[in-house]
């Protein structure tokens, strides 16, 4: 092992890396831990992005509220069902439902329908009796909601912490927002049984290589079984965008960093599942593939409607937006194909470290 990670200034020196030698190298080591700890199948988690309103104000996403050149829309139950029937019938074995945060009772209760109503069709017609998994990624909620969701019949919640770094947070967020509370919200989610994910986004203004490393041992510390990072990417009608030509110059860099990323956290937490992020296709046209290289497992192909997908754009130069789902589906597979690598079809496709840690 040449790589030790154990250290923080072994990871630092990890993630600072310049020569393309020591950077393939991280990659060879990665991909060979993912490959003993998490197998050689990538799983599909396939994504409606159901609602882009919004109630909080990040400084860096594009639909946050203040954003007013935003169209904005929520699906209809029966827009959300066509699209989880499709993916359940085409052998995605879960979907991850995403939304701008609200906290208002209609948005809570429909969204508890849904998934209700999701696993009760998905269920019926399974021969394993367990639907189509369900992820949510609606953002900070009150313990009683996330409650009430995982008795739904969701199984896993994303959160990411955007950053571990409390100074930084407070900087990227309108001052309601909590770090504190961001923490306390992951620790609820562990608490009621959820596989729980969280990650950050990488190259943002004002964030180190020592912040970075900080993200990874947060990601350990609280004993995260999913992880999903990507490089922030700017957005012109949010005020992070001031940065964006500095943040231009950077765009290599910030991919090869951002696999670093992946690649350090595949070697310290291990048993993980890791997502190739959209976000890394932007910096990249093979940006995802490329990330299954460096430790990554999952992948969420976009299932939204074609019409929505302009109007959830978190970041400028969001890619997929004008196909379909069959397209992205296919798109994926040629994509996975190309570097010799497997679908995992038709099944959940947990984290090891979730079962692991819950004893089953
Ligand atoms: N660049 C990259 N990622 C972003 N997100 C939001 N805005 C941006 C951006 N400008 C990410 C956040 C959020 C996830 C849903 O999208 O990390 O948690």
């Amino acid at each position: 092992m040449l790589w030790k990670v154990t250290e923080k200034d072994q990871l630092v020196k990890m993630l600072s890396v310049s020569s393309n030698e020591k950077q393939n190298s991280l990659a060879k080591e990665a991909d060979s831990v993912r490959k003993r700890f998490v197998g050689d199948k990538i799983y599909f988690r396939g994504i409606i992005e159901f609602s882009n309103i919004c109630e909080k104000d990040c400084l860096y996403c594009g639909i946050r509220k203040s954003n007013s050149n935003v169209t904005r829309f929520m699906m209809t139950e029966q827009d959300i069902m066509k699209c989880a029937r499709w993916a359940f019938a085409n052998g995605y074995g879960s979907i991850v439902l995403q939304s701008g945060e609200s906290t208002s009772p209609a948005f809570l209760d429909f969204l508890i329908k849904v998934v209700q109503d999701i696993k009760k069709e998905t269920g019926r017609t399974d021969p394993r009796g367990n639907g189509l998994g369900i992820t949510l990624c609606v953002g900070e909620q009150k313990k009683k909601t996330y409650e009430e969701f995982f008795q739904a019949g969701a199984h896993r919640y994303l959160l990411r912490i955007e950053t571990s770094n409390p100074e930084l947070y407070k900087q990227l967020h309108p001052p309601e927002c909590s770090f504190g509370n961001r923490v306390r919200c992951l620790e609820h989610l562990r608490e009621i049984g959820y596989q729980v994910g969280t990650g950050v986004m990488i190259g943002l203004p004002g964030q180190t290589i020592e912040d970075l490393v900080d993200d990874i041992f947060f990601y350990k510390d609280i004993d995260a079984d999913m992880i999903g990072m990507g490089p922030y990417i700017p957005h012109a009608e949010t005020p992070l965008s001031v940065y964006a030509g500095k943040w231009n110059a950077r765009r290599d860099e910030l991919l090869r960093l951002s696999l670093r990323m992946v690649a350090a956290t595949r070697l310290l937490l291990k048993d993980v599942n890791i997502a190739a992020t959209t976000a890394m296709q932007v910096l990249h046209p093979r940006g995802r593939e490329i990330a299954f290289e460096y430790g990554a497992n999952i992948i969420m192909p976009i299932l939204t409607p074609t019409r929505f997908r302009k109007d959830y754009s978190l970041y400028d130069g969001k890619p997929c937006i004008d196909e379909n789902a069959k397209q992205c589906k296919e798109c994926i597979a040629e994509r996975i194909r190309s570097i010799g690598r497997n679908v995992g079809w038709n099944d959940f496709g947990d984290s090891p470290h979730f079962h692991t840690r819950v004893g089953k």
